[in-house]
C-alpha cells in the first residue's frame, strides 16, 4: 500500500470510524490510530460525545460527528471516571440508544462506506449498538496487555479470593498474572469496588465479542503478556500489538491535536537553555489527584532537591481545588517561587508532554505512571520515578520498576525529605544512570518495532489489509 507515502492522489478506498472515550489517556491513542489509518489511504471519521467534545478544527484531515451520549451532567461534572463511563453507557443504551444507532449508520454510509468501527473497550454500548446495523467492531485498548489480562482475568481474581484486595495481602503473589502481587491489579481506592468490576466484566464482554484487537504496546516490550491474550482470545481474528502509536501517527495528529487544555509551550524554550539531562518533568496525567498537604510536601520537595524542574500543575491536580488561581498562584510555596524566580524551575498548566520527553534537557520522569506516559518515557529513554495512583498505573510501576528496570516507586506518604532523596538517586546517583541505560536500551527497541520491517509497522499492515477486506 502507501505505507508511510502519505494518501496520494487516488480516492480513498475505505473508511473507518473511531469512537474514543472521551478522557485524555484514551482520546489521544485512538486519535493517533486514525492518523496512522488515515496516512494509509483510509478515511477516517471520528465520533465523540458532547461530553469533553473534540474540536473538528484541530484535524482537517478527519470528518467529525458529535453523538448525542445523554451523560447527565450532574455525573459529568464529578469528574469520576468510573462513575462517568457506567452513566454514559446506561444513558446510550437507554434514552440516547436510538440517536446512538442514527449516528452510527449515517456516518457509515458516508462516501467511501466505512468498513468498520474502532471503539474503546469501555464502550460497551456504543459495540452493541454497531452490531445492531451490522457494523464490525474492532477495539483499540489503550493501555497495557498486561492490564488487558487482569481485566480478562477479573472473574478468577474473584473467585481465588485475590480481589476484593484485602490489607493483610496487598503484597501476596498473583501466580496467575506474573510478576504482579494484590496490590498491583487493577482495584479502585477512591471508589466502590463493585463498581470497577462492573465497568471491567462490560470491558471484557466488548473484547471477547468484538471483530478484532489493536493493543497500544509492542511486542519487544510485552511478549508473554501478548502471547498470553493470544491464547485467551484465540476466537478473536486478528490480535495485533501496534504501538507505541505516538510514534506512528502522522504529524497532525501528534502533539497538540487532541489535546483537552491548551498546551503552554513557553516551558520548550527554557528547556533549550538547560544542561542536558538536567531536568526532571514532573507530571501526573489528566486525573490522578492529590490532597493540598501532600501537594505542597511534592512542591517543597522539588525546592529543595536543587535539580532543575519542570513541573505540570493542572486545575484539578489538588483536590478540591479547581481554578487555576488557587492551585497555581496562592498555592505554591516560597521554595517553588524562589525557584522560578531564580530561572532554576517552570510550572506550567499542561504541557507539551511528547516534545518535552524527547528535549535532550530532560534527565528525568516524575510520573503517575498512566500508559500513555510511560510509553512516552519509554519511547524517549527517560528513567522514571513512579507514583501510581489508580486502575493500571500500580501494575505499569512494577513492569517499569521490576520487569523493566527502567524506574523506582516512591512509595509510602509523601514527604520533602523523601521525595528529595528519589530526586537525588535519579538525577545524579548510579542507580538512576543504570536505569538511563537500561531507558536507552528499551529506546532502542522502539525504534526496532517502528522501522519498516519492525513487528508495529507489520502489525499496521496486517490491520489495513484485514479493515479491506471487512
Ligand atoms: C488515564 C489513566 O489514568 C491511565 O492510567 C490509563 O492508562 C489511561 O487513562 P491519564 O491519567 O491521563 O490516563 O494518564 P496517561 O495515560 O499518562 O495520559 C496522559 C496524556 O496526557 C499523555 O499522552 C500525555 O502526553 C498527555 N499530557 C499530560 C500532556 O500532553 N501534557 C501534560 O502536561 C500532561
Amino acid at each position: 500500500g502507501s505505507r508511510g507515502g502519505g494518501p496520494g492522489p487516488q480516492p480513498r478506498a475505505r473508511r473507518v470510524l473511531v469512537f474514543p472515550l472521551p478522557f485524555q489517556g484514551h482520546i489521544d491513542p485512538m486519535l493517533h490510530l486514525a492518523g496512522v489509518l488515515h496516512g494509509r489511504g483510509l478515511a477516517v471519521t471520528v465520533l465523540h460525545t458532547r461530553f469533553n467534545a473534540l474540536d473538528p478544527a484541530r484535524h482537517p484531515e478527519f470528518r467529525f460527528v458529535a453523538v448525542p451520549d445523554g451523560t447527565p451532567a450532574d455525573v459529568a461534572a464529578t469528574g469520576r471516571i468510573i462513575d462517568i463511563i457506567l452513566a454514559m453507557n446506561s444513558a446510550m443504551e437507554s434514552s440516547s440508544s436510538a440517536a446512538v444507532t442514527e449516528a452510527l449508520a449515517s456516518a457509515a454510509l458516508a462516501d467511501p462506506r466505512a468498513a468498520c468501527l474502532f471503539i474503546d473497550a469501555n464502550l460497551l454500548a456504543v459495540h452493541r449498538a454497531a452490531r445492531k446495523i451490522g457494523l464490525p467492531t474492532l477495539v483499540l485498548r489503550t493501555g497495557s496487555a498486561a492490564c488487558l489480562g487482569c481485566f480478562l482475568s477479573y472473574p478468577m481474581l474473584h473467585e481465588k479470593g485475590y480481589l476484593p484486595p484485602r490489607e493483610s495481602q496487598l503484597c501476596t503473589p498473583v501466580p496467575e498474572l506474573p510478576p504482579l502481587r494484590v496490590k498491583d491489579l487493577v482495584y479502585s481506592k477512591h471508589s466502590d469496588h463493585e463498581l470497577v468490576r462492573r465497568v471491567l466484566a462490560r470491558a471484557s464482554e466488548t473484547v471477547r465479542g468484538c471483530s478484532g484487537l489493536v493493543i497500544n504496546t509492542f511486542e519487544a516490550l510485552e511478549a508473554a503478556e501478548i502471547g498470553r491474550l493470544r491464547d485467551e482470545l484465540a476466537d478473536l481474528p486478528v490480535i495485533l500489538a501496534a504501538g507505541p502509536l505516538h510514534k506512528l501517527s502522522s504529524n497532525s495528529s501528534r502533539g497538540a491535536g487532541s489535546s483537552l487544555l491548551a498546551q503552554d509551550r513557553s516551558c520548550i524554550e527554557w528547556l533549550d537553555a538547560q544542561r542536558s539531562g538536567s531536568v526532571l518533568y514532573v507530571s501526573f496525567g489528566s486525573l490522578a489527584a492529590m490532597d493540598s498537604s501532600e501537594f505542597l510536601e511534592v512542591a517543597w520537595g522539588l525546592a529543595e532537591s536543587g535539580h532543575p524542574f519542570l513541573w505540570v500543575v493542572r486545575p484539578n491536580l489538588v483536590r478540591g481545588c479547581c481554578d487555576d488561581d488557587s492551585v497555581r498562584r496562592r498555592r505554591l510555596p516560597d521554595g517553588v517561587e524562589d525557584a522560578v524566580r531564580a530561572g532554576r524551575g517552570v510550572v506550567v498548566r499542561w504541557a507539551p508532554q511528547q516534545e518535552v520527553l524527547a528535549h535532550r534537557a530532560v534527565g528525568g520522569f516524575w510520573s503517575h505512571c498512566g500508559w500513555n506516559s510511560t510509553l512516552e518515557a519509554i519511547s524517549e529513554g527517560v528513567p522514571m520515578i513512579c507514583r501510581p495512583d489508580a486502575v493500571d498505573q500500580m501494575m505499569n510501576t512494577r513492569y517499569v520498576q521490576d520487569v523493566w528496570g527502567v524506574g523506582f516507586e516512591l512509595e509510602g506518604e509523601l514527604e520533602r525529605g523523601k521525595i528529595k532523596d528519589a530526586i537525588r538517586k535519579l538525577m545524579s546517583e548510579r542507580e538512576g544512570d543504570e536505569m538511563r541505560e537500561r531507558a536507552q536500551e528499551l529506546r532502542g527497541k522502539v525504534e526496532g518495532c517502528l522501522e519498516s520491517s519492525g513487528p508495529s509497522q507489520i502489525a499496521i499492515d496486517k490491520l489495513v489489509n484485514y479493515i479491506q477486506s471487512l
